[in-house]
């Protein structure tokens, strides 16, 4: 793929995490010349040794390649990354604070680096998600903190890509949103993505960075919305599926994130919504919207625990299975992952658990402890008084049932992501229990 090194451009990326590692590789893979920086020596030294800190579909042979082809490079050095490219991107953590505010602090500090290490005309590229006016910061600190007149220009392009999926949506976006302060950096970034045949939106700085929250803000919207109507289908006997796929057809609609669920999480949706509801506050607007946005996350959880009680009665001792732990699937990520908090939930209700995912199961260790871990999915269910799916693996779909109902000492199956069919359910002797229907 791609074109001949000679017409490439050289880039950096500033963060090797799961957004920075993407980009580097996918962009190495487009025929360009990449450095992934991080200041974390044990992950550099991984990548440099073959190793991959994070489980991406697809990713690690991206790498291998493209590190082979002698595409791809990884350093400690910020400023070896700025010396030798033209376009810096910074993809580094923007994690909540308390008060659901960004913390911009590696994000300042990647700035000064950037300045630091500046001799020539740079390209500076903002990546991570972050608070619309953030460009303009960045621009000014980096005009204070370069102690010669080099000249610069910083430009908003955020990522959509989702953890799983990641490489295939860099590879194949439905837009690429390029938010500049002046015309000069235009050209540079639509020849990086020209390989990519994508359409390109160039806007102000500001329109970029509120296209990623109010992009984000809007899916989760949607999912609360169909929670919202899965209550509504509990209460009149309805089917939430059949629901969605009515109002999905109306292309000004569209069917897609309209699956009704425990709730959503992940380190994007549940961060993003908070950050945005604080952007919208700081500039006077009391974005009501969004906080209930949240608020029917919070009780879609309540109420599935609250369905578990309600059949269980007592769970003090007893023992559930559950499958999936990571916050979605196709990912080893835990972080904010519903399947987490449903499982520290049920052990606060003082249930014995045994779980399992295909790839979480590692990370999921250093966050739940106290439970048993368990390698074969069908056999999560061996003597428990109930089954429970907390994330969409598609594997779980393939599960010998008719085993799982023999392995459980009362076949009852608790659904939080709507896998399997009712009907189906209760003709293999289960009592199944999903969202919505
Ligand atoms: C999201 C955005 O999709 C992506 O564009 C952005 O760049 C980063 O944030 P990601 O966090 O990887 O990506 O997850 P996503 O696939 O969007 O799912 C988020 C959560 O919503 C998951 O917990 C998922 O299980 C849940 N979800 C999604 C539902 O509950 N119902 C749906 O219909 C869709």
């Amino acid at each position: 793929m791609g074109r001949s090194q000679s017409n490439s451009l050289r880039i950096t990326i500033i963060g090797t995490g799961y957004v920075g590692l993407v980009t580097g590789a996918c962009f190495a893979e487009i025929g360009h010349a990449v450095i992934c920086v991080d200041c974390d020596a044990a992950k550099i030294d991984l990548l440099q040794k073959g190793g991959m800190p994070i489980y991406e579909p697809g990713l690690e042979e991206l790498v291998r390649r493209n590190v082979a082809a002698g595409r791809l490079a990884f350093t400690t050095s910020t400023r070896e990354g700025v010396e030798k490219s033209d376009v810096i991107f910074i993809a580094v953590p923007t994690p909540p604070l308390p008060d659901g505010s960004v913390d911009l602090s590696f994000m300042e500090g990647v700035a000064r680096e950037i300045a630091g290490a500046m001799t020539s005309y740079k390209i500076v590229v903002d990546k991570s998600t972050v608070p619309v006016k953030t460009g303009e910061k960045v621009s000014e600190t980096i005009r204070r903190y370069c102690r010669s007149k080099v000249e610069f220009d910083v430009v908003s392009n955020p990522e959509f890509l989702r953890e799983g999926f990641a490489v295939g949506d860099f590879l194949k976006p439905d837009r690429i949103v390029v938010g500049v302060i002046s015309q000069r950096p235009v050209a540079a970034m639509t020849e990086l993505y020209a390989p990519l045949n994508a359409p390109v939106i160039v806007t102000d700085i500001n329109s970029a960075e509120l296209i990623k929250h109010a992009s984000n803000s809007f899916l989760a919207l949607k999912i609360s919305y169909i929670n919202a109507i899965s209550v509504l289908c509990e209460a009149s006997g309805a089917n939430v599926q059949e629901v969605a796929n009515g109002i999905g057809m109306d292309p000004r609609i569209g069917r897609r994130f309209l699956d009704a669920s425990l709730g959503f999480g992940g380190s994007c949706f549940p961060k993003d919504l908070s950050a945005f509801i604080k952007i919208a506050e700081q500039l006077g607007y009391d974005f009501a919207l969004l906080k209930e946005v949240q608020r029917v996350n919070a009780r879609q959880m309540e109420r599935f625990v609250k369905k578990i009680v309600n059949t269980l009665w007592v769970l003090k001792d007893k023992n559930i299975g559950v499958l999936g732990l990571a916050f979605k699937e196709n990912t080893d990520d835990v972080r904010m992952s519903p399947a987490i908090e449903l499982c520290q939930r049920l052990q606060q209700e003082g249930a014995v658990l045994r779980v399992h995912d295909p790839k979480a199961m590692d990370k999921a260790k250093t966050v739940l402890t106290g439970v048993t871990y368990v390698a074969d999915m069908n056999r999560v269910a061996e003597g428990c008084d109930a089954l429970v799916v907390a994330t969409e693996w598609p594997q779980f779909k393939k599960l010998d049932l008719e085993r799982v109902r023999r392995l459980l000492s009362h076949p009852i199956l608790f659904d939080g992501r709507n896998l399997f069919d009712p009907e189906e359910m209760e003709r293999l002797g289960f009592i199944y229990k999903s969202i919505g229907r």
